[in-house]
């Protein structure tokens, strides 16, 4: 669905030079995927609330990111599964800043509820896997040198209790819980990898939320999942928590 939207990368407008970050006040850099809407949207929404320098990626042309008025916020056109996309929209964020502090993996999709397996289409099993699973790679891939300068280093994978293998209890959404399951096993790669770095990497479970994704029946609407995960996310003593947990910090079961 994205992908039919998306225009060539373009800026719309930037905030302050990296220099000029800590002189401001600012608590920090972030990149956050998919935030044309639900999470992804609420997550920029809390950022900027708590006084960071968010850049938010969007592949809708008229996206509500785009609207904002914030001199703190960089929208920029991003598609996690093309890497010419992700490319350019780390040549335009280091116009801007040398270093991020926290990458926000989001942007997903699920389009596959309720398929069962007779009916399964396999071009759009890829597609989930490859904006699910792969997308997050690829960001990770090409911002890791930026984290690396920063100071958190926190990257965070937002996953899904579907990608829980121990408590599948599911007879489809084959290829969104596919996907999660080969995120969670992307965060402990990572974690493993980028750990001894200085590195935190971690899968969060954001709740059942009352997005185009969710339900409107849903337990969370996308801002009470933002402002809970802001806490944990940023919870000074994260490094001895759960690496895969859900909104109010506990423990998700691999
Ligand atoms: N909703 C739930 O109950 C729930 C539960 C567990 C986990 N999650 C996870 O939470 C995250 C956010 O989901 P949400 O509920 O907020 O759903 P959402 O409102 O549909 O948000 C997903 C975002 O990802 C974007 N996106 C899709 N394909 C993309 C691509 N190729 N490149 C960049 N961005 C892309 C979408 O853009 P467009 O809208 O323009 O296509 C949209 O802004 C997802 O990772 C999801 O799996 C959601």
């Amino acid at each position: 669905m994205g992908l039919n939207k998306r225009k060539s990368a373009s800026v719309t407008k930037g905030p302050m030079p990296a220099a000029e970050h800590s002189q401001s006040g600012k608590k920090g850099t972030i990149l956050i995927t998919g935030t044309d809407s639900g999470l992804g949207l609420a997550f920029v929404h809390k950022f900027l609330s708590e006084n960071w320098i968010v850049f938010a990626g969007w592949i809708l042309p008229d996206s509500p990111v785009r609207k904002i008025d914030s001199s703190a916020l960089f929208p920029v056109c991003l598609d996690v599964t093309d890497l010419k996309s992700i490319k350019t929209a780390r040549s335009e964020i280091l116009k801007r800043t040398q270093s991020l502090d926290i990458l926000i993996n989001n942007a997903g999709i699920n389009p596959d509820k309720d398929i069962p397996l007779e009916k399964l289409d396999f071009d759009m099993v890829q597609r989930v896997l490859n904006v699910n699973a792969v997308g997050p790679l690829r960001i990770t891939q090409q911002f890791v040198g930026l984290l690396r300068k920063g100071s958190l280093k926190r990257i965070v994978n937002i996953s899904s209790e579907a990608g829980s293998i121990i408590d599948c209890r599911r007879k489809s959404w084959f290829g969104y819980s596919m996907s999660k399951a080969a995120l969670n096993m992307q965060t402990r790669l990572l974690q493993n990898y980028l750990g001894p770095k200085g590195f935190s990497v971690y899968s969060a479970h954001p709740g059942w939320m009352r997005s185009g994704m969710g339900s409107p029946l849903a337990a969370f609407a996308p801002e009470e999942s933002a402002d809970r995960l802001y806490e944990s996310i940023l919870e000074p003593s994260r490094k001895n928590k759960p690496q895969f947990f859900q909104l109010d910090g506990k423990p998700m079961r691999w």
